[in-house]
């Protein structure tokens, strides 16, 4: 791999409106970037259209699906024996309708939550002290509720922004338990605001009218993204950065007794998950 001497970041969901602001600033920065991407296509048209614009620019593109299991245990395996200096946990998903992933789970859940805490959980070794880890969370989260019954939750209690709503709020409260375990890294999630892309798209037939006397209004994807590129710089843990503002996580959250009881229902959950897959791909 290239630039092994910079300090190398992994966004995930560099193909993304944000991922892609995030992955050009950063490799401006002169950071080795690891763009991992479920669309490698996608993914070497960025490269390409960076290294146009940034000859020196030091970029690898690795194959993540976040859904999978497989796929981000062996995004991992790749990068053995390499230094992470930051982790920017980009990728996430508001699902139109209720979809499961290959073992089961709810697509956003699958997705947002149990693939970036597994993604992070195995990079750990790979992250030296002071390293950073930023997750992407929402507004939605504020508004959620959590139900840890993850996996009985059917279709019929499916709503786009309350389960997309949930999945980042159990991802909040990971970061929170991931903070305390680890006080000598840099813990932060990043709330972009309301950001026009097509995370905001309800697949409805509303969507054209939204588009015209709403997206007009919102955040590009360039002011979304500039908090969670001050934290993926900062001396702070456990901190939310939201517009140009650091706030102290709410305090509802950091004492909530459901991010110690979420942490021990996700060892066993990921337990399971990991078992799961192993045994049905016969492994
Ligand atoms: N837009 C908003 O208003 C808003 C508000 C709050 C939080 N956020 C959060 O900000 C982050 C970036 O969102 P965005 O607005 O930039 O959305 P976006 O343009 O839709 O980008 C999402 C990125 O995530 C990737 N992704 C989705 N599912 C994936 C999977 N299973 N495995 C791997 N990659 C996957 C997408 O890959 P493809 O390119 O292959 O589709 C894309 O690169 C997300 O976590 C989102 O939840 C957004």
């Amino acid at each position: 791999m290239e630039g092994t001497q910079k300090d190398v970041v992994i966004v995930t969901g560099a193909t993304g409106s944000m991922g892609a602001v995030a992955t050009r600033k950063l490799a401006a920065e002169g950071k080795h970037v690891i763009m991992a991407c479920r669309n490698t296509v996608k993914a070497e048209a960025l490269r390409w259209e960076i290294l146009k614009e940034q000859p020196e620019a030091s970029l690898t593109i690795l194959p993540l699906e976040l859904s999978s299991p497989t796929s981000i245990q062996s995004f991992v395996r790749s990068l053995e024996g390499k230094r992470i200096t930051a982790l920017f946990c980009n990728a996430g998903i508001k699902a139109h309708r209720y979809m499961q992933n290959e073992e089961g789970y709810e697509m956003d859940f699958a997705t947002n939550y149990l693939g970036n805490r597994l993604l992070t959980l195995l990079l750990l070794p790979l992250m030296p002290e002071g390293a950073h880890i930023v997750l992407m969370v929402s507004l939605t989260t504020k508004l959620a509720r959590l139900d840890l019954r993850w996996k009985e939750r059917g279709e019929r209690e499916f709503g786009q922004l309350s389960t997309y709503g949930s999945s980042k709020l159990a991802l909040l409260y990971f970061a929170i338990g991931l903070g305390r375990r680890h006080p000598g890294l840099h813990v932060n999630v990043s709330d972009p605001g309301v950001v026009n892309s097509n995370m905001i798209t309800m697949g409805r037939w509303y969507d054209p009218l939204a588009d015209l006397f709403f997206r007009p209004f919102i955040k590009t994807p360039a002011q979304g993204v500039q908090p969670a590129l001050r934290a993926l710089q900062s001396e702070h843990t456990l901190k939310y950065f939201v517009g140009n503002k650091v706030k102290n996580m709410p305090a509802r959250f950091l004492h909530s007794p459901l991010v110690e009881l979420l942490w021990k229902q996700a060892d066993t959950l990921q337990q399971a998950y990991l078992t799961d897959k192993t045994s049905s791909t016969g492994k």
